[in-house]
């Protein structure tokens, strides 16, 4: 949601910027931005649309200078126009802002300022309001102050004035014109890290614009003021304090983030799922035992018995990682589960007993919705722990303790490895709790089996890549997709029709197979087809009799089932897409892997942008 990269050192800017915006471009695309000092002025650059387009304006314009600030923009207030497009000035026009959030009183604080004295506003953006306030305050602080040093506090203090008074959230990075090599950032509910370089520092909404340059990184809390130089940075509060924070490595290297011989993100992330399920489970097995060992978990056992009630919370595809822990986690553990949209969870006031467990699943860690459900757990004392994928993020420190996925950056839009990992880390965590309960040592040993035969019958589903495309070409006509299953595999259903919304842009509806007749029936016809996940288990004659239903009324079909499964369907589903069996346990884990596959190829087929599709961005961090 919006990228901001800023840098200060001895190298031009320019290039450091456009390749730190590339690399968050998947946090939004709609415009960018370029604000570097030259001498005494500052050069911008922006432009509606994507990196590529202010690279070319950059090419053609180029904007030297050794520091400046940039923004990749998801639009919030204001569309996607050049005049909206980051950075935004004061009335000076000497101090550039970049921003990335949302300032929810921006109109209160703009007409106070209108009253004030002229500024002449050339966007429709929150974000230029801010600039104007806080070049206001610091240029009012500045009459008659000669010596260079108090400049760079002034501008450090202006901009802490200014959030005084700012309702909302914010990632924030200025620099000004008359105070050479110093760039401002600040946070409030979005990410923000420092990098740590030789005699060079950087800034960034994330680790990965900045990791060819340095793996040293510092990552500010919500309140933190940064201000930063070639040779040093300082960190301090919102309330004037300062700040000592640890510098951390980062876990991945810019290798890790190229895309390889792959066409798209999203398919060498699919293709990485072998290794990103193996990883999930990495020491976290003992066969001995037969059960899972989580010590991020932070719990002793006899709390862990204690546990009579869980609450899954998360958005999107981490949400129906959650469905399927319901599952899982009442099946292995028998322990009553809820999972809860996050965006809801924490503004409606969700009866909770004190024995209750509640788990944020999160792949970037930021969600601004999320992020909220956690905050508003820990508030009401409840243990509140992560499932996150980025280990730098905010949920995963704000949280009591957790399971990292270690699934390594996951940069296309649309969340594929991410997925599996944590349906593994619950089924892990229903394994657990299940073995402190009622599951035998031979249940929990076959459970180990079966979770460990994963990452081989995964390649064998990714081998079927080709196969899987020429059924999805089959289907380019198609006006929209219904997905059906039941029992560990209705969540799949919803998630295989979120994955071929947000990357084909086709209508898509997941539901239990069993609802079909309750009225989506009625949308059911020939150029609709109707997927149903049905391998050959205690469900498939139910899945059949809906999939009948189905046929009787024209409705193509197309099953994802087991080898036994296939043989049924043959002569009645249109297509099928065999996976390997496996225990019901740990099904759901192989059925959407061919579905992630068929919206891409879809996708592909149909021309679409898969790793950036339209009005998406990865990351949500305004709510
Ligand atoms: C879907 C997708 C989104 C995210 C959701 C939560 O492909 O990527 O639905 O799953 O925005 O994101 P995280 O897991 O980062 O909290």
């Amino acid at each position: 949601m919006c990228g901001i990269v800023g840098y200060v050192g001895r190298a031009e800017a320019a290039p450091i910027l456009l390749d730190g915006l590339r690399r968050l471009e998947y946090r939004g695309y709609d415009s960018a931005g370029v604000a570097i000092v030259d001498g005494d002025h500052v050069e911008t650059r922006k432009c509606a649309g994507r990196i590529a387009g202010l690279s070319k304006l950059m090419a053609e314009h180029p904007a030297p200078g050794t520091y400046g600030i940039s923004h990749t923009r998801w639009a919030t207030h204001g569309k996607p126009t050049d005049q909206n497009a980051h950075p935004h000035f004061d009335e000076s026009g000497k101090l550039a802002l970049v921003h990335n959030g949302v300032i929810e009183n921006y109109q209160q604080i703009k007409d106070a300022l209108l009253q004030e004295g002229p500024h002449h506003f050339t966007s429709e953006t929150d974000t230029e309001v801010l600039a104007h306030l806080v070049g206001k305050i610091y240029d009012d602080s500045a009459v008659g102050v000669v010596d260079p040093r108090r400049h760079k506090a002034l501008l450090v203090e202006a901009l802490r004035t200014a959030l005084q008074q700012v309702i909302g959230t914010y990632g924030i990075a200025l620099v000004h014109a008359d105070i050479p090599d110093f760039i401002v950032g600040a946070r409030r509910g979005s990410p923000l890290v420092l990098g740590v370089g030789k005699d060079e520092n950087f800034l960034a909404s994330d680790v990965s614009a900045i990791v060819a340059h340095t793996r040293d990184a510092v990552y500010l809390n919500d309140f933190d003021l940064v201000a930063v130089e070639r040779d040093k940075f300082e960190i301090s509060s919102l309330a004037g304090e300062r700040g000592s924070h640890a510098i951390s490595k980062v876990e991945f290297t810019a290798e890790d983030i190229k895309k390889g011989d792959y066409p798209h993100y999203m398919l060498k992330e699919i293709f990485e799922q072998p290794g990103s399920v193996r990883d999930a489970m990495r020491g976290r097995l003992s066969v001995e035992e037969c059960t899972a060992k989580l010590g991020g978990l932070n719990m002793t056992p006899a709390q862990l018995r204690d546990v009579g009630r869980v609450v899954l919370t998360g958005c999107g595809t981490a949400l129906h990682a959650g469905m399927v822990g319901e599952y899982l986690i009442e099946q292995l553990a028998h322990i009553p589960v809820e999972v809860e949209y996050a965006s809801e969870f924490r503004h409606r006031n969700t009866p909770m007993t004190t024995d209750t467990l509640v788990f944020a699943i999160s792949q970037s860690g930021e969600t601004a919705d999320t992020l909220g459900a956690l905050r508003e757990s820990k508030r009401k004392g409840h243990r509140t722990l992560g499932i996150c994928n980025n280990v730098a993020s905010t949920i995963a420190r704000e949280s009591d303790g957790g399971v990292y996925m270690h699934a390594g950056p996951e940069i296309g839009v649309a969340a594929t490895k991410s997925f599996t990992s944590q349906v593994v880390i619950l089924t892990l965590i229903g394994l657990l709790l299940g073995r402190m309960r009622h599951l035998s040592t031979a249940e929990g040993s076959s459970i180990i089996a079966a979770l460990e035969s994963l990452p081989e019958k995964i390649e064998q589903i990714l081998k079927m890549s080709d196969q899987i495309k020429e059924v999805a070409k089959k289907y380019v006509k198609a006006t929209g997709m219904l997905f059906f299953g039941r029992q560990f595999n209705f969540p799949i259903a919803l998630e295989a029709a979120l994955k071929l919304k947000e990357i084909t842009y086709l209508y898509a509806e997941g539901h239990p197979s069993a609802e079909l007749k309750h009225g989506v029936i009625a949308l059911v016809k020939p150029e609709l087809p109707s997927v149903f996940i049905a391998p050959d288990d205690a469900v498939f004659s139910k899945n059949m009799n809906n999939i009948e239903q189905v046929r009787a009324r024209k409705g193509p079909i197309i099953a994802v089932t087991t080898a036994s499964g296939a043989a049924k369907l043959k002569g009645i589903a249109d297509d099928i897409i065999t996976v390997p069996d496996a225990d019901d346990i740990v099904m759901p884990v192989l059925t959407v892997i061919p579905l992630q596959l068929f919206a891409y190829h879809l996708a592909v087929a149909l021309g679409r942008d898969v790793d950036k599709p339209r009005n998406l961005a990865k990351s949500v961090t305004v709510e």
